[in-house]
């Protein structure tokens, strides 16, 4: 909890703070970067630096925790705190790094605020970076330690054990531990983060949701490749394990990680899901096959085209297996004989939503932010609709 002569500090400066915070965190990964190159090369992604996500995603949970603060000095906001914790975990962030992070931040911030840092403001705004670290690091000590790991050591050796290519664009690895070990489980809807060595020698990683289910012989990773638009470069990763990763070849694979998580219990279901956002989807589903799940499930999904929509077979098929379950595909450029009340984007109003019902999305921002109106429409409770970002999540800070 914040001390009350802080929290006035940080109340009466939070619009300043608030409207620099942007300058802030941009200074702050400059500094970082030119003092650890090793963090830009081989932690952060550097797709996102360069187009600037990350720095909000880091901007907007702060001034967010701030906000809470003040406003509810009694709570945390544990919904954000948990997904940064999550992705802090399966990238191998340790507590020391925190006073790096620490360090270069308030330089930042003495630089871009100048003399309105006084010694009470950096007092005040020190002791809401700690109560966040500290929130933070108990989350992933917590994390750590439910894999059975040392902090910061997550990372294994996997083989791939076969490829499929799902469409032009997507491929699905099959994975297995190198050393033979059975794979550790995890819950259906978590990702893996998973680093590869490219050509420069830097060491990416990125996260790639777990697309088979938990029981199931190998683990699997479905992968996009993503093309660069409007003068943008490719993707680097997928386009990697595109290019470079076949049967036979290893890969770097975090311990599994991710809040998005199915919950048991009898709800009605709905797994929400557009582009290569199926693949958590797909893990839940091949799981609730998997142990009989008889309570209503309604899949909706929408694609481009069917020849986009990856891992579309196994998506209709294993909803198939489900006794009280149906698939609503909808298509932007769907084949002939294709539905007209199932063409163009994801439109819930002629589906069916049970009282009671517990939502899983996933996709591009803008359908999920469409999907979440309308089922707050049809009486889904705020807390029942649960999302994944394919991305830093600058959804989060906003709600
Ligand atoms: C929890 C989670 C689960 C995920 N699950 C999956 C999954 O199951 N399947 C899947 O395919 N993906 C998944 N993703 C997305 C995945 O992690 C990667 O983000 C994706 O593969 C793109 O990585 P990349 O290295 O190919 O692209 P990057 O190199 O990271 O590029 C990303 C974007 O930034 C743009 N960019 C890069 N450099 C610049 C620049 N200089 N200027 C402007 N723009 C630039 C690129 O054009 C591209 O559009 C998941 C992400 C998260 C966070
Ligand atoms: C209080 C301190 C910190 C805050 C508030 C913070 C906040 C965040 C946020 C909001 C994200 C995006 C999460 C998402 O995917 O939605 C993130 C990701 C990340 N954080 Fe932190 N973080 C902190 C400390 C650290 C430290 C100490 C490190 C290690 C040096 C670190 C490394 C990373 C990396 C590598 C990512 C993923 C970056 C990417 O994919 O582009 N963070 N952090």
């Amino acid at each position: 909890m914040l001390s009350e002569k802080s929290a006035a500090t940080v109340r009466a400066t939070l619009p300043a703070v608030g409207a620099a915070i942007g300058t802030i965190t941009e200074r702050f990964y400059e500094r970082l970067f030119a003092a650890h190159p090793e963090l830009l090369r081989d932690l952060f992604n550097r797709g996102n630096q360069a187009a600037g996500l990350q720095r909000q995603a880091l901007a907007g949970s702060i001034a967010a925790f701030a906000t809470h603060l003040v406003e509810h000095p009694d709570g945390r906001p544990d919904a954000m705190l948990g997904r940064i914790a999550h992705k802090h975990t399966s990238l191998g962030v340790t507590a020391e790094q925190y006073e790096v992070v620490h360090r270069h931040l308030f330089d930042a911030i003495a630089e871009v605020l100048g003399e309105a840092v006084t010694p009470e403001v950096a007092a005040a705004w020190d002791e809401v970076y700690w109560l966040m670290a500290n929130a933070l690091t108990a989350v992933e000590t917590r994390l750590y330690a439910a894999h059975e790991v040392a902090a910061g050591d997550v990372w294994r050796e996997w083989t791939v054990v076969g490829r499929t290519e799902e469409t032009a664009d997507a491929a699905t690895f099959h994975l297995r531990p190198s050393d033979g070990a059975p794979a550790p489980g995890f819950r259906p809807g978590q990702y893996v983060s998973v680093q590869v060595e490219l050509p420069d020698g830097a060491r990416q990683i990125r996260q790639y949701s777990l697309s088979s289910a938990p029981g199931s012989a190998t683990r699997s990773i479905t992968v996009k490749r993503v093309r660069g638009r409007a003068g943008a470069p490719d993707g680097e990763v997928s386009h990697h394990l595109h290019a470079r990763v076949h049967e036979g070849d290893r890969l770097h694979l975090s311990a599994t990680c991710g809040d998005l998580v199915l919950d048991g219990g009898g709800a009605p279901l709905l797994l929400a899901s557009a582009g290569i956002g199926c693949t958590p989807m797909l893990a839940m589903l091949e799981h609730l096959a998997d142990t009989g799940h008889r309570a209503p499930v309604t899949v909706v999904h929408g694609d481009r085209s069917p020849a986009e929509h990856a891992l579309r077979d196994d998506h209709a098929a294993l909803t198939a297996k489900l006794p009280d379950a149906a698939a609503h595909f909808w298509y932007e450029r769907p084949e002939p004989g294709h539905p007209a009340d199932r063409t163009g984007r994801v439109d819930l109003a002629a589906v069916a939503v049970a009282p009671g019902t517990r939502a899983y999305l996933c996709g591009p921002l803008p359908f999920m932010r469409a999907v979440r109106s309308q089922l707050l429409a049809k009486g889904v409770a705020p807390a029942d609709i649960h999302y994944e970002v394919f991305g830093p999540d600058l959804w989060l800070a906003q709600d």
